[in-house]
């Protein structure tokens, strides 16, 4: 297994593009079995992830080209609506193909995803919306069973929390659903807009998308369709939160602050300079550390789980004490420890933990367990004092796209060890 070798110490300078997020690339894929006609996505960032949701498409019938960023999708005919284990198991966003192939054939047998490092991640919401679009579900031996054989209808669903897969996945099948469905108290992240946006395109007819009422109007069919994927918002916050680690400046190009939610305050609280510039998002450290800010995860626009452990990374650095309340996920706290090797201060209590900021990390051999995770050590190594070796490098090409290039290009010492 490959790992990353790290000389910390040294403050980055210079630009980094960021990349299409990988979190709607993965749902506008998903898009591509509504309909036989090609979907064209841009922007769409080289992954695992991608890739292992591009074998799972192309296992289903889809014609797959990947170029340059430009990913068509082609399911022409449906070869298979069987979705199996080996392929839902390893990443969780492949559970989406169950709404597309229930709406389009009237059938599907998707694996459960089952849970994962960060928690249990139960698919519950996602089949209680099914059911209420008419779908019959039965679960067997770890698949979930699924038909509508006249089709799915629209529904009224109203959620008791807020799950970002649970919407996309209920506008996926509710796109091809006879009559309006409506979902309140739907996710509001980013991503949700970005969906639907592909999925208008292809002539859904989806209004609301980004508020937390969506109200969905079934169409007979979709068409063709080219869409570019949003930047991705954990990307540019996984850098912004690296200059608040080492020092320096760097411009993120082809992203957007708007996109940060209250990262984009906590970022700034911190002492951080942000300005959106003709280039980019202008990032830059002015005092020589940070200051400790107390964040709590919350769905969008409050802080997104998914820059938490960077955030810990940072306040690991920072002056003072900082508390950090995890409310999305029940286990996400891995890489405390991790960071607690590296010289970190920090102190978990449930979904609580309280970070007193070191002035200086030390570099050390690490591992997460989880892509978010891995990244905050990679964060923690930049900072560190020596050597950091980041174990399980896999976890890191699942979601952020040329990680190591990026870093070198702005002056990080950062290298791949091949195993
Ligand atoms: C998406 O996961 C993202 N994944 C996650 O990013 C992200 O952390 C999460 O949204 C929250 O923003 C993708 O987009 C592929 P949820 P998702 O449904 O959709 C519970 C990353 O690192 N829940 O909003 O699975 C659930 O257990 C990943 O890129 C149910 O109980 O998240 C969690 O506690 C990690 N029943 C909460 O809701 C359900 O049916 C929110 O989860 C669905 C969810």
């Amino acid at each position: 297994m490959d790992k990353l070798a790290i000389i910390g110490g040294r403050p980055l300078y210079g630009e980094v593009a960021i990349s299409g997020a990988k979190n709607s690339a993965l749902k506008v894929m998903a898009a591509a079995l509504l309909t036989d006609k090609k979907l064209t996505l841009t922007n769409v960032p080289q992954l695992a992830d991608v890739e292992m949701l591009a074998r799972l498409l192309a296992q289903h019938g889809a014609l797959i080209d990947f170029a340059d960023g430009t990913l068509t999708l082609h399911a022409k005919d449906i070869a298979s609506t069987e979705a199996p284990y080996d392929l839902v198991r390893k990443m969780r966003a492949s559970f989406n193909v169950l709404g597309p192939l229930l709406a389009r054939e009237g059938k599907a047998k998707v694996s459960l995803p089952g849970g994962c490092a960060i928690g249990a991640r139960p698919v519950d919401l996602h089949l209680k919306a099914l059911t209420a679009m008419g779908a019959q579900i039965e679960l067997d031996e770890g698949y979930v069973i699924a038909e509508a054989p006249d089709g799915l209808k629209g529904a009224d669903i109203t959620w008791p929390f807020v799950s970002v897969g649970a919407s996309e996945h209920t506008m996926l099948a509710a796109v091809l659903a006879k009559g309006v469905t409506v979902i309140e108290n739907a996710a509001r992240e980013p991503e949700i807009a970005d969906l639907a946006a592909c999925l208008n395109a292809m002539g859904a007819k989806i209004e609301g998308a980004g508020r937390s009422s969506i109200r969905i109007e079934g169409v007979d069919r979709l068409h063709a369709a080219e869409h570019r994927v949003l930047p991705d918002r954990i990307e540019t916050g996984a850098y912004a939160m690296a200059v608040g680690a080492t020092g320096g400046e760097l411009t993120l190009t082809g992203t957007d602050s708007e996109l940060l939610g209250a990262a984009l305050a906590a970022l700034k609280e911190a002492g951080l300079d942000i300005d959106d510039t003709e280039k980019g998002l202008r990032i830059k450290k002015t005092e020589a550390r940070c200051k400790a800010v107390d964040i709590v995860t919350q769905p969008f626009p409050g802080f997104p789980t998914d820059l938490q452990a960077q955030f810990m990374a940072l306040m690991a650095t920072a002056e003072g004490a900082a508390t950090i309340k995890e409310t999305i996920f029940e286990n996400r706290f891995m890489h405390a420890p991790e960071l607690s090797r590296m010289g970190a201060q920090i102190s978990v209590d449930g979904q609580n933990a309280t970070v007193r900021g070191v002035a200086r990390l030390k570099g050390a051999p690490v591992m997460a367990t989880d892509l978010r995770a891995s990244m905050s050590l990679v964060i923690a190594g930049l900072a560190a004092e020596g050597q950091t070796m980041v174990n399980r490098v896999y976890h890191l090409d699942r979601g952020f796209e040329r990680l190591e290039e990026k870093l070198q290009n702005c002056g990080a010492l950062i290298e791949r060890v091949k195993d």
